[in-house]
């Protein structure tokens, strides 16, 4: 879908991790959240922590199903310097994170340094083979797939998120939702668009409920995924 014929995936992959790496080297922080260009620590994870106030907190019914948040393995897919996976290994029991980078991943490890219960890897960009065979409570992808240019690649996550998931609970990620002209093959700030109809397709064919959307034609397309039992 969409793929010029002239880069193969592979060469995408390459490129992400390419890219992703000499952003980490440059100046990770600022690419990671780029509303600013010099972060503190202190800034940084406070920053992270709003992302778990606002995306996590006030969704606990849908996101927890009746579970304790300690009891709860969590999956968060592009984890960048550990910004959000910090706040979420305070609130839940175990975190795994990946990312294509590998110079992101090592900044998160210094970053979250003394957290036993974060477990980070580097991923290949498409699929979660380098995580144990877990079934996960909860999954959450936030200013990951908006830099994905490829409709195959942000697929195939939802169908390896699908894997490990437990049945019934929720994959909750967000996608570009604005205007995709920009959007180039080998362009990996710019990702590719989703509408709603796009949106509501993927489920269906990953086998998920696409029960709520939010911000569709917008940049901050938010959906909520719940595994299909
Ligand atoms: C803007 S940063 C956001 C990081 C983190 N989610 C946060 O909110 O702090 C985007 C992250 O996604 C990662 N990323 C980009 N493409 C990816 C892919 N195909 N698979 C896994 N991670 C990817 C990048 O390496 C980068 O760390």
């Amino acid at each position: 879908m969409n793929q010029m014929p002239d880069i193969t995936i592979q060469e995408q992959l390459e490129k992400m991790r390419r890219d992703w790496d000499a952003r980490a080297r440059e100046n990770a922080r600022h690419y990671v959240e780029s509303s600013r260009t010099e972060w503190s620590d202190e800034e940084f994870f406070k920053s992270g922590e709003c992302t778990v106030a606002g995306e996590i907190l006030t969704d606990m019914i849908n996101i927890c199903q009746g579970l304790l948040p300690q009891q709860m393995k969590v999956l968060e897919i592009g984890c960048g310097a550990g910004r959000v996976t910090r706040a979420l290994a305070r609130l839940f029991g175990e975190v795994y994170a990946v990312d294509v980078s590998a110079e992101m991943i090592e900044q998160a490890r210094h970053n979250l340094q003394g957290l036993s219960n974060v477990h980070l890897c580097v991923n290949n960009g498409m699929d979660l083979s380098p995580l144990p065979p877990i079934q996960f409570d909860f999954a959450f992808s936030s200013i990951v797939f908006q830099h994905i240019p490829s409709y195959e690649v942000i697929e195939s996550y939802v169908r390896e998120v699908h894997r490990l998931l437990r049945p019934g609970a929720l994959f909750k990620f967000q996608v570009q939702g604005g205007l995709s002209e920009h959007s180039l093959p080998d362009d990996t700030w710019v990702g590719v668009s989703y509408t709603d109809e796009q949106a509501v397709a993927l489920a269906e064919r990953c086998g998920f409920e696409p029960r709520y959307r939010v911000g569709a034609g917008e940049q901050y397309f938010w959906l909520w995924f719940f595994k299909r039992p």
